[in-house]
């Protein structure tokens, strides 16, 4: 997990003073240099790798062997790009994808928006390995308001897709524009094996609403996870099969850690029992 790479701050927000703050236990610095581009600094002084993508700054404590994985949307016309900004959690990076991943605590963590009582069932859904990436595809759920360009209750369906051990897109109906799907991100920085930043970011259809508004909705969910999430006990996620029991709901869960074990990406995982 050393060589991939983790978002550590929104380029928009960086200045040539940057920001202090922590990369897999290490203190970083994130800066704008004299040319506009992004600087990171490891705690030693080296200097790391930096990428700007997704409105994020990206680096790495190791040597990153391929490029940050594609995000196509990212380049389509006439999406909004959103820099929901951060919401710091106690918990480990990869139970924050896990909680993203899944879509049975909707009704019950996210009443009233997507999810409600008694829309609790999940219905069948596939997941694969497509180019070594966790896709679940075909995944529906009833939610009376899907995004904020939602006009009452609809059938939405899902597309996740975990290109990266701690980061997942999700792609979702897009309500204005029925051909096309909204897409949501979810960048988590591991800070600690239990502490993470989560920068969810979105590239929507939707032309009405203010970019206030946008980052609310979606500062309110993320808000409403993470008292969920800093609960979770184990604090680290469980790789190994029989120590949490898995559902129907659970199948993306169960591939993303059988993905996360046999790649031996194991930051902020429990092996044993303990
Ligand atoms: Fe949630």
């Amino acid at each position: 997990m050393i060589d991939e790479w983790y978002p550590v701050g929104l380029f928009s927000q960086l200045d040539a003073v940057g920001r202090r703050t922590a990369l897999m236990g290490e203190p970083i610095d994130v800066a704008r240099d004299a040319e506009g581009n992004a600087k990171v600094t490891g705690g030693n002084g080296r200097a790391l790798p930096a990428c700007v993508r997704y409105g994020h700054v990206w680096s790495s404590l190791g040597t990153p062997q391929k490029a940050l994985f594609a995000i196509p949307e990212a380049d389509q016309p006439g999406r909004r790009f959103v820099d929901v900004g951060v919401v710091r959690v106690r918990c480990s990076p990869l139970r924050a994808v896990e909680n993203f991943l899944d879509i049975a605590h909707f009704p019950f963590v996210h009443t009233d928006l997507l999810g409600a009582e008694p829309h609790t069932e999940v219905q069948n859904y596939k997941v694969e390995i497509r180019e070594d990436e966790v896709w679940a595809t075909q995944v529906k759920f009833y939610q009376p308001q899907a995004a904020k360009s939602a006009s009452g209750g609809i059938t939405t369906e899902y597309i996740y897709r975990v290109p990266a051990p701690t980061c997942s897109v999700l792609y979702k109906t897009c309500p204005p524009r029925p051909s096309e799907w909204d897409v949501i991100t979810l960048f988590v920085q591991p800070l600690a094996e239990d502490l993470c930043d989560v920068w969810p970011w979105m590239a929507l259809f939707d032309d009405t609403t203010s970019m206030t508004d946008l980052i609310h909705f979606q500062q309110t969910i993320f808000l409403q996870d993470r008292s969920i999430l800093e609960n979770q006990i184990p604090r680290l996620l469980p790789l190994d099969p029989g120590m949490e029991i898995p559902t129907r709901a659970d199948l993306t869960s169960v591939a993303y850690r059988r993905w996360l074990k046999r790649r031996n990406y194991t930051y902020g995982a429990q092996l044993v029992a303990q």
